[in-house]
């Protein structure tokens, strides 16, 4: 596994680095999630980007871990959000089958975001106008086999 810190930029008052890691199994991938997860306050949004396999909802997985959530983690493609309680609780979505944007509003997307949890948000690239301007990014990315790219955000 590979971790290179990328330069500094700054966004605000707030201070984001860039690191990215090679995973070599989806365990991995997970355990990333979770050291991420971690690191994330209240009213956090987490945009995932990345293509079919790429690891999103595992690495949302490993991200409910690190929110001590216990409840098992599945894909929200059907339902577009799934709701997980916890200390933070967890919104995850997917809007891989979200027609517009303005399909948000029927899921109470604005909502979501006051409501102090974290919102993880599989398929961003389907609604990157709806972001907030301190949404951490996430992009994961398949190199074939079980190697996957991830490159996240982080506040320092
Ligand atoms: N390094 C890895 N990280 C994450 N998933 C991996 C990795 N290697 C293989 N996989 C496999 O890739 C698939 C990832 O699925 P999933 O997390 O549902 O992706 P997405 O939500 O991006 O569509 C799983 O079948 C998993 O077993
Ligand atoms: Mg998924």
């Amino acid at each position: 596994m590979q971790i290179y810190l990328k330069k500094c930029i700054v966004r605000g008052i707030i201070d984001i680095m860039k690191k990215s890691i090679t995973t070599n199994s989806e365990a991995e991938t997970i355990s990333e999630g979770e050291k991420f997860g971690r690191t994330l306050n209240p009213g956090a949004v987490v945009a995932l980007y990345g293509g079919l396999g790429a690891g999103k909802t595992a690495f949302t997985r490993g991200l409910a871990m690190g929110l001590d959530i216990k409840m098992p983690v599945s894909s929200p493609t059907f339902t577009i959000v799934n709701e997980y309680p916890g200390k933070i609780p967890l919104f995850h979505f997917d809007m891989y089958r979200l027609d517009s944007e303005n399909e948000l509003f029927d899921i109470g997307w604005e909502d979501y975001l006051e409501r102090d949890g974290v919102c993880a948000v599989e398929w961003s690239e389907k609604v990157s106008g709806a972001f907030p301007p301190d949404t951490i990014k996430v992009h994961l990315e398949s190199r074939g086999d079980n190697v996957r790219n991830i490159t996240m955000e982080v506040l320092v």
